[in-house]
C-alpha cells in the first residue's frame, strides 16, 4: 500500500475541510433502503448442538442464509468474552497518541500494520479510515513487529480472539459443506491451518459524512468473514438489488459474511456480497473484520462433488496466485471475481 496521510489525525486538525482524494459527492445520490426494512437472518450457535431438536430447521435457515443473503448475524456463539475483552484493547489503540500508533506502522510490500489498505495509485479516491492489521494466523508466521506493544495485554488478548473466531469458522464452514452437499472433509481440509487476517478498523466522524466513504465497495476475498462492531455507531451496508441496505447489528452478535474463495468452492451457489462502511456526522466508529482463507499451500476451485453435478462456473487457483492478485488491485466490487469465472 502507498502511504498516505493519517485519517484520524487529518480528521483532528481540520474537520471543515476535507481533501479532494477522500470528496465523493457521487455516493450522496446512492440509493439506501429504508432503515430497518430488510435485515439479515439470524443464526443461532445453540440449534447446532447434535441432536438439538431444531437442529434441521437452523440447518435449512443457514442456507437459506448463504444463497439469499450471503450475510447473516451469529448469536449464541460462545465468543462474547473474548469479544468484550478485544473490543477494549482496540479502542485503547486507536486511541494512543500517532507517534505511538506509528510503531505498528506498515512497510514497503508488506500488507501487514497501521495505515490504509489497497492504495495503488497517486490518484485513486481514498477511505475515510484508518486500520490496522496483522495476520494472527498460522501462528508460526506471525510478524510480531506489527502487533502493538501497548497496550500491554494486546497480544493475549488477540490470541485469544483469534482462536474463538476460528473455530467458529471452522463450525459454519463445517455445516455450509452439509448444505451444499459436499464432503465435509474436502472443505475443512482446505482451512486446515488456515490464513487469518484480522482488521481492525478505524473511522473518525466527518462532517461530509455523505460525502466519504469508510470503505468503498467490495467483496471480501477470503472464504468466510467473521465482523464485529466495537462501539454502538452502525455503518456496515450491504449490496442488495442495485440499493443498499443497513445492516443493523444486534449487540453481541457476530456478522458473518461468505467471501469470494467460498462463492468459488461452492461453485457460485453462495455468493459474496458487495458491502461498504459508511461514516458518521459526529461519532467515530470501530470495528474488528477477521478474514479466514484456505492455508498457503493450497489450491482452491469448485467442491468435487459440485463441480461433477453442474460442471466446474470458476477456475482452481492457488492461495499463493490468489493473494498476488488481491494485493495488486485497489478495492473494486466484485470485479476480483471476473479473473476466475468460466464463461
Ligand atoms: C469491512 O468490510 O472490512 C469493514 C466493514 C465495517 O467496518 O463494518
Ligand atoms: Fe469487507
Amino acid at each position: 500500500s502507498l502511504p498516505v496521510e493519517n485519517v484520524q489525525a487529518l480528521a483532528s486538525k481540520n474537520p471543515e475541510d476535507i481533501p479532494l482524494r477522500y470528496f465523493r459527492p457521487e455516493v450522496e445520490s446512492d440509493e439506501i433502503f429504508v432503515h430497518g426494512s430488510l435485515q439479515i437472518p439470524v443464526i443461532d450457535m445453540n440449534n447446532f448442538v447434535i441432536g438439538q431438536v431444531g437442529y434441521d430447521e437452523e440447518l435449512a435457515k443457514l442456507h437459506r442464509a448463504c444463497k439469499e443473503w450471503g450475510f447473516f448475524q451469529l448469536i449464541n456463539h460462545g465468543a462474547s468474552e473474548a469479544i468484550e475483552h478485544m473490543k477494549v484493547v482496540t479502542e485503547e489503540f486507536f486511541k494512543l497518541p500517532l507517534e505511538e500508533k506509528m510503531a505498528c506502522a506498515q512497510v514497503p510490500n508488506n500488507i501487514e500494520g497501521y495505515g490504509q489498505a489497497f492504495v495503488v495509485s497517486e490518484d485513486q479516491k481514498l477511505d475515510w479510515g484508518d486500520m490496522l492489521f496483522v495476520l494472527p494466523l498460522p501462528a508460526s508466521r506471525r510478524n510480531m513487529r506489527f502487533w502493538p506493544q501497548n497496550p500491554a495485554s494486546f497480544k493475549s488478548t488477540l490470541e485469544e480472539y483469534s482462536s474463538k473466531l476460528l473455530n467458529i469458522s471452522m463450525s459454519l464452514l463445517e455445516l455450509m459443506a452439509e448444505n451444499l452437499g459436499a464432503n465435509p472433509e474436502e472443505l475443512t481440509s482446505k482451512f486446515e491451518d488456515c490464513i487469518q487476517g484480522m482488521r481492525m478498523n478505524y473511522y473518525p466522524p466527518c462532517v461530509h459524512a455523505d460525502k466519504v466513504m469508510g470503505i468503498t465497495p467490495h467483496s471480501d476475498a477470503s472464504g468466510l468473514t467473521l465482523l464485529i462492531q466495537i462501539n454502538e455507531v452502525e455503518g456496515l451496508q450491504i449490496r442488495k438489488d442495485c440499493k443498499w441496505v443497513p445492516i443493523e447489528p444486534i449487540p453481541g452478535a457476530i456478522i458473518v459474511n461468505i467471501g469470494d474463495v467460498l462463492e468459488i468452492m461452492s461453485n457460485g451457489e453462495y455468493n459474496s456480497i458487495e458491502h461498504r462502511a459508511v461514516v458518521n456526522v459526529e461519532k467515530e466508529r470501530l470495528s474488528i473484520a477477521a478474514f479466514h482463507s484456505p492455508n498457503m499451500e493450497a489450491n482452491f476451485g469448485p467442491l468435487l462433488d459440485l463441480a461433477a453435478k453442474q460442471g466446474a462456473k470458476y477456475k482452481t487457483i492457488s492461495v499463493e496466485d490468489f493473494l498476488k492478485l488481491i494485493v495488486s488491485r485497489k478495492l473494486d466490487g466484485k470485479s476480483l471475481l471476473d479473473h476466475l469465472r468460466i464463461t
